[in-house]
């Protein structure tokens, strides 16, 4: 009995407390369909939103092999969907069924115990309600007017004693941040609506809505969500774009309330990023595949987008 419990002590107090203090996170890149000359790309402000919090990224390149993303899957401490243009649905490219084997497989770990948080901004919102819906097509999608367009948040009932900001109650400066002020970017032409839950149970189960906003038309869409049971986040605007994008004629704020009240969402994923201990087993392995190998374009005036990392086809 005693030795049973000694045994005990130090498993408990690997499983809760050890942290994981080098995380490192895998965001997923997509296909340029107008630059067919380009492998694939990622905007470089989701690096930055995730490096400023206290994270290394490496890309995933969206048309990696099954082994390869298994292998990166355990390797990397979170996973994020970012926003972007690419198909949601088969009959494309890679982009959606290796996600979805991403998701596949962030869904098996996290049943199995293992933490493994996931974030997905506008498109990666959009395509997570796909996969939670259990659809697989985009029927759980409602059109918008909501293109370049900042709004304060509407915060739905319970917001506070969610995952995502119940750990700010202490810094309540970022709840009126976000929701005082136009601080929070919209890109958007599609969304969810709050109607959709009603008659989706699957997506009612699944997620608790945290945040809505209306589009110019007052249409009603779900800004932030997340999952009741595993660590998955997703947000329909775009955090990074207060901090770090600059294209002149957006419709984007900097002031210092949108910044502080934006940044609070990469230090949140990478504090859920600390919590599994996956890793690369060979350090040569992670320094080759760190987003440090590549340089990032300055494209604000073809793209919009002050930076972006363009990979080479393989
Ligand atoms: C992911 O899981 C779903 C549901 O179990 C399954 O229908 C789908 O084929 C899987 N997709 C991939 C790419 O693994
Ligand atoms: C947000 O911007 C709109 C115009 O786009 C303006 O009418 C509204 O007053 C602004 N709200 C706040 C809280 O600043």
């Amino acid at each position: 009995m005693l030795q049973n419990a000694l045994l005990l002590v130090p498993l408990l107090v690997l499983v809760c407390c050890s942290q994981q203090n080098r995380p490192i996170i895998g965001i997923m890149t997509q296909p340029r369909e107008d630059h067919p000359e380009y492998g694939s790309y990622l905007v470089a402000s989701y690096v930055k939103l995730f490096e400023s919090a206290g994270a290394r990224v490496i890309p995933i390149h969206f048309d990696s092999t099954k082994e390869e993303l298994l292998h990166i899957f355990n390797s990397i401490n979170g996973l994020v969907f970012p926003g972007g243009g690419s198909f949601i649905d088969y009959g494309h490219d890679l982009f959606f069924p290796n996600s979805m084997y991403l998701y596949n497989l962030t869904i098996e770990a996290n049943d199995k115990g293992d933490y493994f948080p996931v974030w997905g901004t506008c498109l990666g919102f959009e395509m997570l309600h796909i996969f939670a819906s259990e659809i697989f097509d985009r029927t759980v999608l409602s059109s918008y007017d909501a293109w370049d367009i900042s709004y304060p948040l509407v915060w739905s009932q319970g917001h506070k004693e969610s995952k995502m900001f119940s750990g700010l109650l202490q810094d309540h400066r970022v709840f009126d941040d976000l929701s005082k002020y136009n601080s929070t970017m919209n890109y958007h032409k599609f969304g969810v609506s709050p109607e959709t839950y009603k008659t989706n149970t699957k997506l009612n189960e699944y997620f608790k809505i945290l945040a809505t906003n209306s589009d110019r038309q007052g249409k009603e869409f779900i800004s932030i969500v997340e999952s009741k049971k595993y660590p998955i986040y997703a947000v329909q605007f775009h955090p990074e774009w207060p901090i770090f994008e600059w294209e002149e004629s957006a419709n984007v704020a900097h002031f210092q309330e949108a910044v502080r009240g934006n940044s609070h969402f990469g230090r949140f994923f990478v504090n859920e990023c600390r919590k599994n201990n996956h890793q690369f087993a060979d350090k040569h392995d992670e320094r080759r595949r760190l987003i440090y190998n590549y340089k990032a374009d300055f494209t604000v005036t073809t793209t919009g987008d002050v930076q972006t990392y363009y990979f080479p086809k393989k």
